[in-house]
Formats: structure tokens, C-alpha cells, sequence
């Protein structure tokens, strides 16, 4: 049996952090018990300039006959003035609705010996370990009608809001069951005070939580987790939202642990084929320079082990090396700007503490 993984480079230090995913995967894959096809296509500014639009039919169908994508990253200021339905961005969200990822999971996790590098005191982030489930393929990213209208002689832009109470149950399930795994604590994010559309993702939610008596579910109001988020982290362990307050916040909590350029994410559908990329966008003022942290994407990898593949061992020899790299005083540009190694040697840096594990 083989796998095939599509690798979607995109824009920016896209390329770059694609570059160490690579090379480490073509270490891992001498201890596979299935072997791992690579094959690349472009995504996002790349695209447009190559193929004139930010994701082909054909890129979108070779994902589709893939088992798992892995994307670096997509944007940059060139592309800037184009509308946003032509915008390197609309290659994701097209790719995201295409294969039908509705299920996103972000993991914040402050490492150990990082605790100082994070923008909060270090009591309030040292251990925390949270999970982000945001909803991918609907809300107001998604949401008909939507436009730039002209009316009584001025522009009015609209989008529109929605999601059905099936799209909540599916999302809604991901998180309860990711909760069964860890603390069993969910803590449900809407604007209910509000918005309808929230009003019946809690109703939705509330009913849901009779079917899992053992998870202690909580609903808190978007303003008031964003600030919670900041006061005390650590009440939070599963955190279920939908695609616009997600986007926010997997944002903020990112930037607990001390860089945005640590998270990974996992895109996923019904039958667990995903797409994996690291938090942290294109980056394009630090292109170039082998000052991008590569170690969201090695943990991006790491998922797509575990939920792609069940490569568990695999994936836990990896996330184990990035650790091990931590440990030993590693950083990257975005952690220590006074004293950091390039991409490249952060990956190597991995890749050492790799073998031994992946040989025994
Ligand atoms: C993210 C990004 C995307 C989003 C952009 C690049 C379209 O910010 O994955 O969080 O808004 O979902
Ligand atoms: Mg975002």
C-alpha cells in the first residue's frame, strides 16, 4: 500500500517550510510501514502567475484523488490588488469547499521552554494545552448572497451568515469527540446574545451535549472569550467555533504559545483525507532570508501521520524530535531574533533527533 500526499508549496516562506516537510519526510519514510508518493502543484500568487488562477480544476482534482495535501502557505503583497475572488487566498478557500475540510483542528501548545517567549506572564501560559475546532466550510465565509452592490447612489457590501443544523451537528461532533480524548471540557463560542445564526448553534450544541453526559460543556460569547483567552488561558481545553470567530481567535491563541510560526493545523473531512498546513501565513517580509520557523510544519506533518495515515509511532518520533530540538536551545528567527539558526538548520537540528528514534 502506498500513500499519495500532494504538496502545495504557495507563496512567500510557503516554499521553504515545504522544503524542510520534505526532507524530513523522506527520513521518515524509510521506517514507514506504507511508502509515501510525493507529488507538488502550485497554489495561491504561484498559481496565478503560472496558471492564471490561484487553483486549477486540475490541482483541485489531483487533490481530491490524493490521501493527503500538504500546504506551505499563500499571499503576498503583488497580489494585493486583485478582487478577492481572484486573490491567492480563494485558492485555499476553493480547496478548502472542494474537498469539503469542514472540520479544522488548531492546537496551541506552550512548550516547556518557551514559556518566556510568549506575550502573556509566564504562570498563565506555562502548561496550557488547548484545542481549537473551528467549522471550515461555512458561515460568513461561505455564506449566499454575498457582493458589492450599487444602491441609492452609493456601495453597500454584504455577506451572509448561515450555517443549517446539520453543518453545526458534524463540527460539533468533532469537537466533542476530540474533548472524549483529552480533558473532556468544550467550551461552545457564539455571539447568541445577538446573532441567530449563533442562537441555534447553541440550541444545537446544548442538545448535543445529552449524548455526551461525560463532557462538561460551557457557551461563552465571543467578545468574552476573546478577553478570556488573555486573562486565563488555561480554563480552556476544546474550544468549538465557527469559520470567522475560529479565524480570530486560533490567531490569538497562536500567539500565547510565543510565535504563530509553531502551530500546525489539520484540515479534515468525513473520511479523514486533510489538508495540513502551518498557522502562520506567506510571510513575505521574511521570504528569502531562512528566517522562517520551520517547525509548524513539521508538526503539520506530524497530524497528517496520525490522522491521515494512523502512522502513530511516526508521528510521535517526529513531534518527540521537535521537542528534543526545543530543548536543546534551537531558535529560529521569530523566537530569538539576537541569536537564531536559518530554516534550514532547524530542520537538520530535527532531523538528527530523528534518526535514532526511527531506527529503533
Ligand atoms: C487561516 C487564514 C485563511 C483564513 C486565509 C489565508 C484565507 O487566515 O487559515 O486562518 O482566513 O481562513
Ligand atoms: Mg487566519
Amino acid at each position: 500500500m502506498s500513500k499519495k500526499v500532494l504538496c502545495l508549496p504557495g507563496d512567500g516562506i510557503g516554499p521553504e517550510v515545504m522544503n524542510s516537510a520534505l526532507e524530513v519526510l523522506d527520513v521518515l519514510n524509510e521506517s514507514f510501514s506504507q511508502s509515501i508518493i510525493i507529488e507538488q502543484a502550485e497554489i495561491g500568487g504561484a498559481a496565478i502567475d503560472s496558471e492564471g488562477k490561484a487553483i486549477s480544476e486540475d490541482t483541485l482534482a489531483h487533490a481530491e484523488s490524493s490521501d493527503a495535501v500538504l500546504l506551505g502557505a499563500v499571499g503576498g503583497y503583488q497580489w494585493d490588488y486583485l478582487p478577492v475572488d481572484q486573490r491567492p487566498e480563494s485558492g485555499l478557500l476553493a480547496l478548502r469547499k472542494h474537498l469539503d475540510l469542514y472540520a479544522n483542528l488548531r492546537p496551541a501548545l506552550v512548550h516547556p521552554d518557551l514559556v518566556a517567549a510568549s506575550s502573556l506572564k509566564a504562570e498563565l501560559v506555562s502548561g496550557l494545552d488547548l484545542l481549537i475546532v473551528r467549522e471550515l466550510t461555512g458561515g460568513l465565509y461561505f455564506g449566499e448572497p454575498r457582493g458589492i452592490i450599487e444602491e441609492q447612489g452609493e456601495r453597500v457590501g454584504f455577506n451572509t451568515y448561515r450555517y443549517s443544523e446539520s453543518e453545526i451537528r458534524r463540527i460539533a461532533k468533532v469537537a466533542f469527540e476530540a474533548a472524549m480524548q483529552r480533558n473532556r471540557t468544550l467550551c461552545s463560542i457564539d455571539k447568541a446574545n445577538v446573532l441567530e445564526v449563533t442562537r441555534l448553534w447553541r440550541e444545537v450544541v446544548t442538545d448535543m451535549a445529552k449524548e455526551y453526559p461525560d463532557v462538561a460543556v460551557s457557551h461563552m460569547y465571543v467578545d468574552n472569550a476573546a478577553m478570556q483567552l488573555v486573562r486565563y488561558p488555561k480554563q480552556f481545553d476544546v474550544i468549538l467555533t465557527g469559520n470567522l470567530f475560529g479565524d480570530i481567535l486560533s490567531d490569538q491563541a497562536a500567539m500565547l504559545t510565543g510565535s504563530i510560526g509553531l502551530l500546525p493545523s489539520a484540515s479534515l473531512n468525513s473520511h479523514q483525507q486533510g489538508v495540513y498546513e502551518p498557522c502562520h501565513g506567506s510571510a513575505p517580509d521574511i521570504a528569502g532570508k531562512g528566517q522562517a520557523n520551520p517547525i509548524a510544519m513539521l508538526l503539520s506533518v506530524a497530524m497528517m501521520l496520525r490522522y491521515s495515515f494512523e502512522e502513530i509511532e511516526a508521528a510521535e518520533a517526529l513531534e518527540s524530535a521537535v521537542f528534543k530540538t526545543l530543548q536543546a536551545g534551537f531558535r529560529t528567527y521569530d523566537l530569538d531574533q539576537n541569536n537564531y539558526v536559518t530554516t534550514e538548520a532547524m530542520t537538520q537540528a530535527v532531523i538528527q533527533r530523528l534518526r535514532p528514534a526511527s531506527s529503533c
